[in-house]
């Protein structure tokens, strides 16, 4: 399983039940030291060690490196590496919308592109989980350019399962609501504002669990899922 953005938040999670459900899993992101904690910290908890390469999603020879240098071609890629903040869309220099757009579409659709390709050569199947966002369906205010970065990573979900499920790729968009991660929370909710007014509108009447997402794919992942693809499902 490689899972891009394993150090942190919802990745690491994902990486410390996998690894604890007995999978070969690296993580992959851009800081080698938040990384390697994340190894070591799983590693104590599972007993199975996770490997980890470092990758700039935004940078196109940082992606064919790791994709060249990955010593097994995973079964499963988790994309769920992004970048994000909240700003008045009119207040977005170029830099700032392109940013997002080369982390969360580009880089996206770059992984899934080079390992895909070496999955087809070598006829091997896979799945790919792009860890989406509800709002790529609805829009919001406020996250302009991961919005529409989602909404291009969710077309390429239905557009590439079409292409690819004859070589036995499946893929899948999974959109959570709100799950407490510092990543996310310390950048999108500053005050804690959000939190508060959020928990009103969610039927459970809480924010998700990290744990709760790791174990949902662990289905949508498994030999047992085999004929779902090309599916944006809201967690
Ligand atoms: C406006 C901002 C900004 C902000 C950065 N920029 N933060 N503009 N408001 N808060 C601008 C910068 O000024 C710069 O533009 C441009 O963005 C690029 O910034 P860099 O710092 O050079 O980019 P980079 O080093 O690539 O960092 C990317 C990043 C950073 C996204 C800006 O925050 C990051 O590394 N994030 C990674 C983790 C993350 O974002 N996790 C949250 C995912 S949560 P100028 O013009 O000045 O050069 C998520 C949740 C969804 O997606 C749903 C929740 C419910
Ligand atoms: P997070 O902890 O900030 O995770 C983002 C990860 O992306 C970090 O580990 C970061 O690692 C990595 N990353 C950022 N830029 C990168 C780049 N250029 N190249 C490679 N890796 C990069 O936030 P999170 O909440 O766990 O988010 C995980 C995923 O869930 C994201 O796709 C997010 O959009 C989605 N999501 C989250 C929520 C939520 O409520 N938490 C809700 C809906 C969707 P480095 O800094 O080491 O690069």
């Amino acid at each position: 399983v490689l899972i891009t953005g394993g150090g942190t938040g919802l990745g690491k999670k994902m990486a410390e039940v996998y690894s604890s459900m007995g999978a070969n899993v690296t993580i992959a992101s851009r800081k080698e030291e938040v990384l390697k904690k994340a190894c070591d910290d799983i590693f104590k908890i599972s007993r199975n060690e996770v490997h980890y390469k470092v990758l700039n999603l935004k940078n196109h020879d940082s992606v064919t490196k790791l994709v060249n240098e990955i010593d097994t071609i995973p079964d499963i890629v988790v994309n769920n590496a992004a970048g994000n903040f909240i700003c008045r869309s009119e207040d977005l220099s170029y830099n700032g919308w392109n940013s997002i757009l080369d982390i969360v579409l580009k880089g996206t659709i770059d992984m899934t592109l080079q390992m895909g390709k070496k999955m087809i050569d070598n006829k091997q199947p896979g799945v790919f989980v792009n860890i989406s966002t509800t709002y790529a369906n609805t829009g919001s205010g406020f996250v302009l350019p991961s919005a529409i970065a989602k909404a291009g990573c969710d077309n390429m979900t239905k557009s590439l399962a079409a292409e690819w499920g004859k070589y036995g790729i499946r893929l899948l968009s999974v959109a959570p609501g709100p799950i407490y991660t510092e990543g996310a929370f310390t950048r999108l909710d500053p005050t804690g504002d959000f939190q508060k007014k959020i928990i009103k509108k969610l039927p459970m009447g809480r924010l998700g669990e990290q744990e709760e997402l790791a174990n949902f794919l662990v289905y949508l992942i498994s030999q047992n899922c085999n004929w779902l693809t090309g599916q944006i499902i809201n967690f």
